[in-house]
Order: structure tokens, then C-alpha cells, then sequence
């Protein structure tokens, strides 16, 4: 097992490029200075991080597919992971805000929950690199084409969904921005989702609710606020699709 940032003790500036434009205001208690990140310490912080990644994206992607119980196994590697003794101080409030997150998630019993967990913990993270000054960077860029099927919109959908959750976790201004944009560009028909047969009222709500997620995300900017927001997102797809007999397959 590893030991998370072993090397971190130490001082000197990080190779990072500078973020983005825009960082959320941080909470008072982030205002950190500049980067705080030991050089000789960056390889093993990168290394880490990208497990974090890679674990966080399982935990994501199953709430996606509503398979609450393949969340556990990578939001508990999340929540339990070993912290090292050598963490800078101010690092550690941080690993504990996604820790805990994680463990709300672990500990869920309903999808909306989790989903709710999972968004915070994605804050989480982003609240570490904003605090330290290594915000990562993400393009947001859109995909080419137009989404005339029900499939063309939902695969714009799950596209959404990744940008928002970089929005949360770089934090990036950039991806957040284009991610809820694309609810408004892809909107879901009811009777197209259903096809063309009188959708059930549920699914109705849910299409308006996937609307208005994408109108109040315009102008959410409070990093716990999109948080939820992106929890409520990413809930009902599978309320829908668990409606409408759809079943997502687990990416390879
Ligand atoms: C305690 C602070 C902290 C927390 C919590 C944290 N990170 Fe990081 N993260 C960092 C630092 C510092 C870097 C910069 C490392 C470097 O490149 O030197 C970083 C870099 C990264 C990178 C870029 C790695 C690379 O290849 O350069 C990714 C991806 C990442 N974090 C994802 C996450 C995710 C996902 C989470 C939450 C599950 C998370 N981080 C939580 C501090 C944190
Ligand atoms: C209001 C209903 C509704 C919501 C909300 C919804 N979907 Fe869907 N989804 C559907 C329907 C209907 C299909 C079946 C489309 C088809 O096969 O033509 C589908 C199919 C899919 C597929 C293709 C499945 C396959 O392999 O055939 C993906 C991927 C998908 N949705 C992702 C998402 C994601 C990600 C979200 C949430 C961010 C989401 N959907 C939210 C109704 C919905």
C-alpha cells in the first residue's frame, strides 16, 4: 500500500502552470498562498493523484450507471487510504473533507445520497488545489456534431456529466461552464425519450428537471452549491433510465 504524500515535507515552488482565469472565492481557512507544493515531493504527489483520479472516476461512473454497490469499493479506497504523518498541516483539513465525503458515500443507502456524496467529495478535491495553488486545467471543449437522437443527446449527457465533474474537482471555471451549457444544447423530449409513446409523468419531471438543472447551473458558482447541484444531475440518470428499462454497461 501506499503512503499518501510521504515525500511532501519540504518547500520550493511546484512546475505547475499557472491556473485558470477564474478560481471560486476560496473559504477563508484556504487562503493559502501560492504554491506550497514541494518540488522533490512532485512526482510521488503526481503519481498519487492520478490513483485519486482514477478511483474517484469508478465511484462517479457507477452512481452514473446506478450501481451503488460498485461505488463502494473505490470511494472506500478513498475514504481509507493512508495519510501520511509528514502532510503539511494545511494540507490535511483538506484530505479530510474527501475522506469524509467519501465515507458519506460508502455509508449511503440511496443513489441520491451517494450522488450527493460523490459531488462533494469532488469539491473536495478541487478545494485542496485551489487551496495550493494547482488548480488543473481542463479544455471543456465541445464535441463536433448535432444531437439528433435520443443516443446522440445522451452520449452529450454523460459528456456534460465529465465536464461538470472536472468543474468541480480542478476546480475549473472552463469545464463547469460548458458542462451545464450542454443540458440546455442536448434538452430531452419526454415523448422522444419514450418512444414517441406518452412518456410516464416521472420521466416527464425528470426531463424538466435535467432543464432547470442546466438554467440554475448557469449561475451557481459556490463550490458546495454545484456540488449538490451536480449530485441532483447525476442521480437522475438512473432514476430515468431505471424507468424506462435502460441499462448502462460498465465502461472498459
Ligand atoms: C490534500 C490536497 C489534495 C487533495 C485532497 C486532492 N489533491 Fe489532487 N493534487 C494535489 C496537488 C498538490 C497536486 C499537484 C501535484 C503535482 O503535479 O505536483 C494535485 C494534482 C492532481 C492531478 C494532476 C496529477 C498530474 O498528473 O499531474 C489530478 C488528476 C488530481 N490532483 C486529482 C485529484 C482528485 C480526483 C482528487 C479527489 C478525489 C484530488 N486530486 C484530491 C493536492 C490534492
Ligand atoms: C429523462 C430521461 C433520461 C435521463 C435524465 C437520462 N437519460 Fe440516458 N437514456 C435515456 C433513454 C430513453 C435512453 C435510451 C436511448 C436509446 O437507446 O435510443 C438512454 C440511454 C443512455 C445511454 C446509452 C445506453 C446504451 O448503451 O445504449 C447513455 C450512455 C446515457 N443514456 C447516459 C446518460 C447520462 C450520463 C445521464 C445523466 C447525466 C442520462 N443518460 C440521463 C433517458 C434518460
Amino acid at each position: 500500500m501506499f503512503t499518501l504524500f510521504t515525500a511532501a515535507a519540504g518547500c520550493g515552488a511546484s512546475g505547475k502552470p499557472e491556473g485558470q482565469r477564474f478560481t471560486p472565492a476560496p473559504a477563508s481557512s484556504e487562503r493559502a498562498t501560492p504554491p506550497l507544493v514541494p518540488e522533490a515531493a512532485t512526482p510521488t504527489v503526481a503519481e498519487h493523484m492520478r490513483d485519486h483520479f482514477t478511483q474517484a472516476i469508478r465511484a462517479r461512473d457507477a452512481i452514473i450507471r446506478g450501481d451503488l454497490a460498485a461505488m463502494k469499493e473505490p470511494a472506500g479506497w478513498l475514504a481509507d487510504h493512508k495519510v501520511s504523518e509528514t502532510l503539511p498541516d494545511t494540507w490535511k483539513p483538506h484530505v479530510g473533507d474527501m475522506q469524509n465525503a467519501a465515507r458519506l458515500a460508502v455509508q449511503a443507502n440511496d443513489l441520491a445520497v451517494a450522488a450527493d456524496a460523490i459531488g462533494a467529495m469532488g469539491t473536495a478535491c478541487g478545494g485542496c488545489h485551489t487551496a495550493l495553488g494547482t488548480p488543473l486545467q481542463f479544455s471543456g471543449k465541445s464535441p463536433e456534431g448535432q444531437e439528433s437522437s435520443v443516443l446522440d443527446r445522451m452520449l452529450r449527457h454523460q459528456w456534460a456529466a465529465e465536464r461538470m465533474w472536472e468543474g468541480l474537482i480542478g476546480p475549473s471555471e472552463v469545464a463547469w461552464s460548458a458542462g451545464v451549457a450542454a443540458l440546455q444544447e442536448a434538452p430531452l423530449h419526454p415523448e422522444m425519450l419514450a418512444d414517441n409513446k406518452s412518456p410516464p409523468q416521472e420521466v416527464v419531471d425528470l426531463a424538466n428537471k435535467i432543464h432547470t438543472l442546466g438554467q440554475r447551473g448557469k449561475t451557481t458558482q459556490e463550490p458546495d452549491a454545484r456540488a449538490k447541484l451536480y449530485g441532483e444531475y447525476v442521480s437522475a440518470c438512473d432514476s430515468c433510465h431505471s424507468r424506462l428499462g435502460v441499462r448502462l454497461k460498465p465502461r472498459s
